[in-house]
């Protein structure tokens, strides 16, 4: 596996930060660390430390290439040619990944602000491969992860929705990522949810100052 240390993963997202700050790094922060919670339960994601970290850095760089701006679907490939050029092959996979619940060019959510070329590439880059676990444990820890915290994915999903628009492949997306998310839980024998501390705070707004007082 070609990836950067957990530290090197940090610094790597702090030049990023400088060069485009906003509510992204936190996201991909709280991506890092469900990812790392739901590995640690998940018998094909070999529990071991090194490995665990693995996953939780992979997490945290999948959106990397917005350190080249306000870009839509270009971020997928400004992250996977940084990351390439870093030598990190196995993170910079991810970058592209991560937006393709459907293996399909037309079933994004974000504006398409690629070239024709970049478009080809992009298409044959995902002809090429098999996603793998991997693959889809960021798929699914993007998918309930908010800058402000873990949440139920049907938030986080109509959230993308309010800011990007819906289209005519939005409910096979959504299907799509519940369909992951479903795997992931017979796999590990639980709700994802309760790997992740927060998630009720963090999508109901709900405080512990509406409890009743104590008696
Ligand atoms: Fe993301």
């Amino acid at each position: 596996m070609t990836l950067p240390t957990r530290e090197q993963a940090q610094r790597l997202m702090q030049e990023a930060e400088r060069l485009n700050p906003g509510p992204w790094a936190r996201h991909s922060w709280y991506v890092a660390e469900a990812a790392r919670a739901i590995a640690q339960r998940h018998p094909g994601l070999e529990p071991e430390s090194t490995k665990i970290a693995q996953q939780s850095v992979m997490g945290y760089l999948h959106d990397i290439g917005r350190r080249a701006g306000k870009t839509a679907m270009r971020h997928t490939l400004d992250g996977y040619a940084f990351l390439m050029e870093q030598g990190f092959e196995t993170a910079a996979r991810l970058c592209i990944t991560h937006v393709f619940p459907i293996k399909d060019l037309q079933a994004v959510a974000c504006q398409w602000d690629c070239s024709a070329a970049e478009t080809a590439f992009l298409e044959a880059f995902l002809a090429g491969i098999e996603f793998d676990l991997y693959d889809r444990l960021i798929q699914l820890c993007d998918a309930i992860a908010l800058p402000t915290g873990f949440c139920l994915m049907e938030k986080r999903l109509i959230d993308v929705a309010l800011r990007h628009g819906v289209n005519d492949r939005s409910i096979e997306r959504w299907q799509a990522f519940l369909g992951i998310q479903q795997a992931f839980e017979a796999d590990i024998g639980c709700s994802i949810y309760t790997l992740l501390p927060g998630v009720v705070e963090n999508t109901f707004g709900f405080e512990s100052s509406m409890l009743p007082p104590a008696e």
